[in-house]
């Protein structure tokens, strides 16, 4: 049996007569590291929000390590949780170090703890400037991973990233994910929203939102195969004006550069389709990727 760490039952959150968060109910396993995908405004943020102790539900049950998360126990919950947060991560006009001591005095962490705990995540993400260096003055890819040990710091179970990887180079978000990595490794559980589907791949499972709503959870291989079988044709034109398929047939059909991806509808005779569409299409069965997923399950265009 898995270790659950944060378990979140039928819970909703609304602003006024607002509903961010509609009735989502899943669970995330210890060591885990858990995607959370959706397009902008569909409620990971606020989600995020409530598990980190900083918002308090509306209505449903959340635990976090064994702790409800309900008035008076934010304190318990903010000892567990690192959460590095969407719009703000440092201060930029402080140096590295400032802003370390901030944080330790912020969870009250002894002195010879911090430090030597300080070195650990240092060394963790290879830092080599100057601890004394203004936080302005790191690349953006650095901040980043400086702002992920500024949250490790107090060394809490859960780890929250709000799109740690939003704006940074390539490269930088490679090395991202290599840290997210062995932080699971480590045993740390690992909740991260991104809207980068490469990034997603990495996840262990993945809740999809649309909003306010969690339209799935599993791995990214369940999700493709649940979402798409092999079902998923990708079409390139032979000629400049091809037949398009009939809409009648058509589930999804999205543009990918030239080409098109395919899915038919349930219970068409999918053979006779692509005999009809071969004198104009170039036709391959195709892998699905989390981007159709994506695209199929949150955008839900075609539906
Ligand atoms: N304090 C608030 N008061 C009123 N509405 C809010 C508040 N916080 C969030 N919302 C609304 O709730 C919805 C969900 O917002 P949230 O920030 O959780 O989305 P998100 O999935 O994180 O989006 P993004 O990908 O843009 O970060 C949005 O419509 C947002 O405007
Ligand atoms: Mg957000």
């Amino acid at each position: 049996m898995k270790n659950i760490i944060v378990d979140v039952k039928n819970m909703s959150v609304w602003f006024g007569d607002f509903v961010a968060v509609r009735n989502v109910s899943f669970n995330v396993a210890s060591g885990e590291i858990f995607g959370f995908l959706g397009a902008n405004g569909a409620g990971k943020t606020t989600t995020i929000r409530v598990l980190c102790g900083l918002l308090n539900a509306s209505s449903g049950v959340v635990i976090i390590d064994n702790i409800r998360a309900v008035p008076g126990q934010e304190y318990k919950i903010k000892k567990k949780v690192g959460y590095m947060s969407q719009r703000f991560t440092l201060y930029d006009d402080l140096s590295v170090q400032e802003n370390f001591d901030f944080m330790a005095a912020l969870h009250q962490l002894d002195n010879d703890v911090y430090v030597l705990r300080r070195q650990k995540l240092m060394d963790f993400i290879g830092f080599d400037s100057d601890l004394r260096t203004l936080v302005k003055n790191l690349p953006g890819g650095i901040k980043q991973q400086v702002a992920l040990c500024a949250a490790l710091l107090h060394n809490p179970k859960i780890i929250f990233l709000d799109e740690p990887t939003a704006g940074v180079s390539p490269q930088a978000r490679y090395k991202f994910w290599q840290l997210i990595q062995e932080l699971a490794k480590d045993g740390k559980t690992v909740f991260v929203t991104t809207h980068y589907m490469d990034e997603a791949e990495n996840c262990h499972r993945i809740a999809l939102m649309r909003a306010g709503e969690i339209v799935a959870v599993d791995s990214p291989a369940e999700l493709k195969r649940k979402t798409f079988g092999d079902t998923l044709f990708r079409l390139l034109p032979k000629v400049p004006k091809p037949m398009w398929p009939i809409p009648d047939v058509i589930d999804i059909w999205q543009p990918y550069g030239a080409a098109y991806h395919l899915k038919f509808r349930d219970g068409v005779n999918v053979a006779r389709q692509l005999r009809g569409l071969k004198r104009d299409w170039e036709i391959a069965q195709i892998p699905p990727s989390l981007e159709d997923v994506f695209v199929r399950l949150v955008e839900g265009k075609n539906r």
